[in-house]
């Protein structure tokens, strides 16, 4: 009996000043455990005189309902210390004014701006169109038949309206823009695109810039010029810009624009693929189906169109090898472009 009260005196006290749960689980199992010292003493019952054992019984329950009962208040502090513990750590005090408020761009702001700064000292101007699109306009119109691949429901975000999707690219605006306006024409149109993809380098969301020129004598050099100037002044080097023969159903002929890897400096690379060559946007002359159904006159217009995609660009410009960065609002990350 005497023993039984010193055990449950040390168990008592060995259960306060456990630190963490852990710590709790064996001083319980110590105990209670299937040879706890509790345990061993209900089983010494068969030792006791037959007299004494009712009380012996008794008094081990006690014990061991003092000691379960002790477990379970230790548990409970020691479970609210733990919150307590984490809400102090990251607990902030959002009215405290801050010193050092200054905010900083998103790099995708920085790259677009960088773009459009660049084309408006060439002389185009700005446009936009909505992110949620006809889907005469994203294909249709720019002779993108009802069979084509791109339609693909792999590709496209459909929504659930007849018509409208969410806009596969920014070609629909230039659709928009020469509905509006007569030619001369000279624009870029800056936003977000959606198609169904997603890996380190794609993103179901991500912007392209779109360039638009129709006037009585614009041709491929013309818009080789174009986007040689821009890709030099972009990454400012004097960097390699060759055109790759391509197909886009919107323009004939049409060209993919690779520049030489600024990864690698051309030597070859994982981003480049060991090419030495990067793809950095697709170009090409308006097709005449797409600037007749838009009422531009073929027999005095001619046009050319070009795309980018930004998160590339941006990629490439800052040396960044996942998209994923842009788009988690890590501001350790974003605070690196203020
Ligand atoms: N819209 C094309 C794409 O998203 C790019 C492009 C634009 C190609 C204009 C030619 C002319 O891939």
């Amino acid at each position: 009996m005497k023993d039984l009260e010193t055990v449950r005196e040390e168990a008592l006290s060995e259960i306060r000043r456990t630190k963490d749960l852990q710590e709790l689980q064996s001083v319980k199992a110590k105990y209670l455990g299937k040879r706890g010292v509790v345990t061993e003493a209900l089983k010494r019952i068969r030792e006791i005189p037959p007299e004494d054992r009712k009380e012996y019984g008794r008094k081990v329950n006690q014990v061991k309902e003092a000691i379960e009962e002790a477990v379970r208040k230790r548990e409970e502090e020691l479970k609210r210390e733990e919150v307590e513990r984490e809400i102090l750590s990251e607990w902030a005090d959002l009215t405290v004014p801050l010193q050092n408020t200054a905010g900083s761009l998103h790099p995708i702001t920085v790259t677009l701006r960088r773009i459009v700064d660049i084309f408006r000292g060439m002389g185009f101007t700005v446009e936009e169109g909505p992110e949620v699109e006809l889907e005469r306009y994203n294909f249709d119109m720019l002779n993108i038949p009802e069979d084509h691949p791109a339609r693909d429901m792999q590709d496209t975000f459909y929504i659930n309206r007849e018509g409208y999707l969410l806009r596969t690219h920014t070609s629909p605006v230039q659709i928009r823009t020469m509905l509006r306006r007569k030619p001369p024409i000279q624009m870029v149109a800056p936003g977000k695109v959606y198609r169904r993809d997603d890996d380190p380098t794609h993103s179901p969301m991500f912007h392209q810039v779109e360039g638009l020129v129709v006037n009585e004598e614009a041709n491929f050099r013309h818009m080789k010029y174009v986007i040689e100037s821009f890709l030099r002044e972009f990454f400012q080097t004097d960097l390699p810009v060759r055109f790759r023969a391509s197909y886009f159903p919107f323009t004939e002929p049409s060209a993919e624009v690779d520049i030489g890897c600024v990864i690698c400096g051309m030597e070859g690379c994982r981003v480049c693929k060991g090419t030495g060559w990067l793809e950095v946007m697709g170009c090409g002359m308006v097709h005449p189906d797409v600037l007749e159904v838009c009422g531009v006159d073929t027999d005095i217009f001619q046009g050319f169109a070009f795309g980018m995609g930004v998160e590339r660009l941006a990629m490439l410009l800052f040396g960044i090898d996942n998209i994923k960065l842009f788009f988690e609002n890590d501001i350790r990350f974003i605070r690196q472009f203020s």
